[in-house]
């Protein structure tokens, strides 16, 4: 990864060249301070100019922009907000917040406690997988006085990590996502005004608060500014087999990102999934240079989600894998509402039969049209994730869906499915 070191503006720090936030060689507190510094004694308001600045969106998934969250809890907050740092990584294709709780917690502490100064909050919360505890208790124990933070285990599950799921558990509910007339920077934990972050964009915070949002956008593109960790599958890799975590320059085209991960140039590829399980199938080698930013990936219905890349050989059926996934989804949802209840299920059901041949062009018809049933029907983007990875397949890999439809399958061309019409 290239990262150029500029010049810090007056007050903030000198930051460590290369790799940002696995800059540090381990993630003991003296390491940390020695690699990064200390977090400079200025206001509120300054640190909110510097996010405000750095042009930071959240990591984990929904790519919002960090500051408008910050103003939106500070507006709401009457001085009573709660900070909560997201380490739920309820996604089974990701590995990103794992290994970024293991190796740097520092940041992501210190990120909450930038969040909690910017925002007035007095209380925070660090909900996280039941195996990151330790390194985090870990680091909180090498921490001094600061903000008491209250480590939390995250539910079990894809939607664990919904934001509406992870108030309701730290309000002692199920982590479920819940109806709300309320946002949760309006009305979330307790009834404040709550502020949920992913640990990765903490972490971010946290090298923004030393070295001034100007340095964080001098890596990336306009619109996609700074460094993303993106978690690249190895071709052929169970889908939920732990995978490589990059930290990588926002802007960066796929061919090289994906020629250095996975070991294989493009033309070997025939798709990546990107974005992770509510993520786009984009086609190899013809998105090949696209670039990692938000408007790259736009031209392609993409976005990053929180940055898994799934890569698929030219020997593997997307339809298959695509299946999996969705039924997967379906299995996972709250089933709470309507879509999930109902639609996900079927969706599974008529997708695994394309992916089977034994679906004629009737069926996929209808599985458009499902897709099309649940889009913004959910109490959260659970079902317009999955319709959104349906879409993209049916897209990315509209040949062999013509095929699939007469029982033949590319990756085995010479192998019609038994049965299928
Ligand atoms: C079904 C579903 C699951 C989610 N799981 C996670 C998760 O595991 N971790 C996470 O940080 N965000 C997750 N999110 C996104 C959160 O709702 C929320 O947008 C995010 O934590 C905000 O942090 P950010 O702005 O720093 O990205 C999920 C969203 C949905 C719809
Ligand atoms: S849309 Fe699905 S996952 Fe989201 S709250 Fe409703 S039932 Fe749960």
């Amino acid at each position: 990864m290239t990262m150029i070191a500029t010049t810090p503006a007056e007050g903030l720090r000198m930051p460590p060249e290369g790799a940002r936030l696995f800059a540090a060689p381990d993630p003991g507190r003296s390491t940390h301070l020695a690699t990064y510094g200390t977090i400079p004694d200025v206001t509120p308001a300054q640190l909110l100019e510097q996010v405000r600045i750095s042009g930071l969106t959240g990591r984990g998934g929904a790519g919002f922009p960090t500051v408008a969250k910050l103003e939106a809890v500070i507006a709401a907050a009457n001085g009573r907000a709660v900070v909560v740092a997201n380490g739920a990584e309820g996604e089974p294709a990701s590995n990103k917040d794992a290994e970024l709780l293991r190796r740097a917690p520092h940041l992501v502490l210190d990120g909450l406690e930038v969040a909690a100064r910017i925002t007035g909050a007095q209380q925070a919360f660090a909900y996280l997988r039941p195996e990151l505890i330790p390194f985090v208790q870990q680091a909180l124990a090498e921490r001094e006085g600061g903000l008491r933070i209250t480590v939390v285990p995250a539910g079990a599950g894809f939607v664990s990590g919904q934001e509406t799921a992870v108030v309701s558990r730290l309000d002692s509910g199920p982590a479920l996502p819940r109806f709300s007339r309320h946002r949760i920077f309006q009305r979330g934990v307790g009834g404040r005004a709550t502020l949920v972050q992913n640990v990765e964009t903490l972490a971010q915070l946290a090298l923004i608060a030393r070295y001034g949002g100007v340095w964080f956008a001098s890596a990336g593109t306009a619109d996609s500014t700074g460094t993303f960790l993106a978690t690249i599958h190895a071709v052929g890799q169970p889908l939920t087999t732990a995978a490589t975590v990059w930290e990588i320059n926002h802007g960066l085209p796929l061919r090289p990102v994906l020629a250095g991960a996975v070991g294989r140039p493009v033309e070997e590829l025939q798709a990546v999934l990107i974005g992770g399980y509510h993520g786009t199938w984009l086609p190899l080698p013809a998105a090949a240079d696209v670039p990692l930013s938000r408007s790259g990936l736009e031209a392609f219905g993409a976005t990053l989600g929180a940055g898994v890349m799934i890569p698929l050989g030219k020997n593997a059926c997307g339809l298959e894998t695509t299946a999996t996934i969705v039924g997967y989804l379906a299995r996972e949802s709250a089933k709470q509402c309507g879509p999930c209840r109902f639609g996900l299920p079927e969706l599974a059901h008529t997708f695994t039969a394309l992916a089977a041949g034994k679906v004629g062009r009737t069926g996929v018809d209808a599985i458009r049209q499902a897709a099309g049933l649940v889009e913004g029907r959910g109490a959260c983007k659970h079902p317009d994730g999955t319709s959104r990875l349906i879409r993209s397949a049916l897209r990315t890999f509209a040949d062999d869906v013509r095929l699939h439809q007469h029982g033949r399958c590319l990756a085995r061309i010479a192998e019609p499915y038994g049965g299928a019409r």
